[in-house]
């Protein structure tokens, strides 16, 4: 099958041929429809997460969905012909979703389970461009709490997380204020129903903030933001020592999926409670161009759709 690989360390990732991996008994293959890029792909492909193990040749590419085709005999929750989406699940970087059939753990609703049905009213392209961005605006507006009528910062909010998480605060009845340093990241949070958008997080003492969300820039300068006794939420490992502010509550938080947050953002964007932000979808033959679009900020998600390159 085709698959978009990194061959070796520091190589330059190609378009290469690759053996297709049968199921075993708690797995299933999927013919991958629809991805997307994630902040992930970007850092795997710079050499940013070499402290994890790389099984080369690298298939990069993280989100998938699509139709499963093989269930291995342990498998009960899934059968072939099911709509799926979701993640890939390994503990090591290598068996990405830019590729046309995905083998994934698929047994038991555990923890390395990382996938879930994907309801009929979703398009393959939405559901591709979900989980990894939707799971960790998830995890990260749950460790924020909300509460209606608090005033709620996001940093870096123009890119896939953000789009899904000043929905999120925004459906918790928080007052939602968007920094982002491009025009175009700025139209793009005003689509999303963000009214007041910011090209820089503020620094004064006026203009506060009772919860703010770090997706981007200098943490110091986020927590900045943050009313005394209020709460910093980052997704960039950024802890306590790193903010500077003894006085705010300050938690790192990681994008963990499990099934529940999957079916609940399924269910969500089914019944038209939550907008998937695509914002250009470009052909499996073009990822190329779609890694230099989101490296040049093209806002939202940048949708792949799958199939024969
Ligand atoms: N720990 C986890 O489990 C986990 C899970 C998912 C994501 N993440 C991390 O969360 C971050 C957001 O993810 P994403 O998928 O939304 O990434 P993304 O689509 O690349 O968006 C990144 C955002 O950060 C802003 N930004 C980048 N550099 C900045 C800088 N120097 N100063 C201010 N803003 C800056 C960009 O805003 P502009 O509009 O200003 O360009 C953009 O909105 C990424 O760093 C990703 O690695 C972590």
């Amino acid at each position: 099958m085709r698959a978009f690989v990194l061959p070796a360390a520091r190589s330059t990732p190609v378009f290469a041929e690759v053996a297709a991996v049968p199921p075993a008994d708690d797995e299933v293959t999927v013919r991958v429809e629809a991805s997307s890029v994630n902040a992930f792909d970007l850092a795997v492909l710079d050499g940013r997460l070499r402290s994890l193990e790389h099984r080369y040749p690298v298939i990069l590419g993280r989100d998938f969905a699509g139709v499963v085709t093989a269930a291995g005999a342990g498998v009960r929750r899934f059968a072939a012909g099911d709509r799926v989406f979701g993640m890939t699940a390994r503990p090591y970087v290598g068996d990405g979703a830019f590729c046309e059939q995905l083998t994934v753990p698929a047994a038991a609703p555990d923890e390395a389970t990382w996938m879930a049905a994907l309801p009929d009213p979703i398009g393959m392209q939405d559901g591709g461009a979900l989980a990894t961005a939707a799971v960790a605006a998830v995890r990260a507006v749950t460790a924020m709490r909300p509460r209606p009528g608090w005033a709620a910062l996001v940093v870096g909010a123009s890119g896939g997380v953000g789009s899904y998480a000043v929905q999120l605060l925004a459906r918790a009845g928080a007052r939602v204020t968007a920094v982002t340093r491009t025009e175009r990241g700025a139209a793009h949070l005003r689509d999303l129903g963000v009214h007041d958008v910011l090209t820089e997080a503020p620094a004064g003492r006026d203009l506060r903030y009772d919860v703010v969300l770090h997706l981007g820039g200098e943490v110091r300068r986020a927590a900045g933001c943050v009313v005394p006794g209020g709460r910093l939420v980052s997704l960039l490992h950024a802890g306590p020592a790193d903010a500077g502010r003894p006085d705010v509550d300050v938690r790192s938080v990681l994008g963990r999926p499990d099934l529940g947050v999957l079916n609940d953002l399924a269910q969500d964007v089914a019944a038209g409670r939550l907008a998937v932000p695509r914002t250009d979808t470009f052909a499996f033959a073009d990822l190329p161009a779609a890694l230099r679009a989101v490296r040049a900020g093209t806002p939202g998600k940048v949708s792949v759709r799958m199939g024969k390159p």
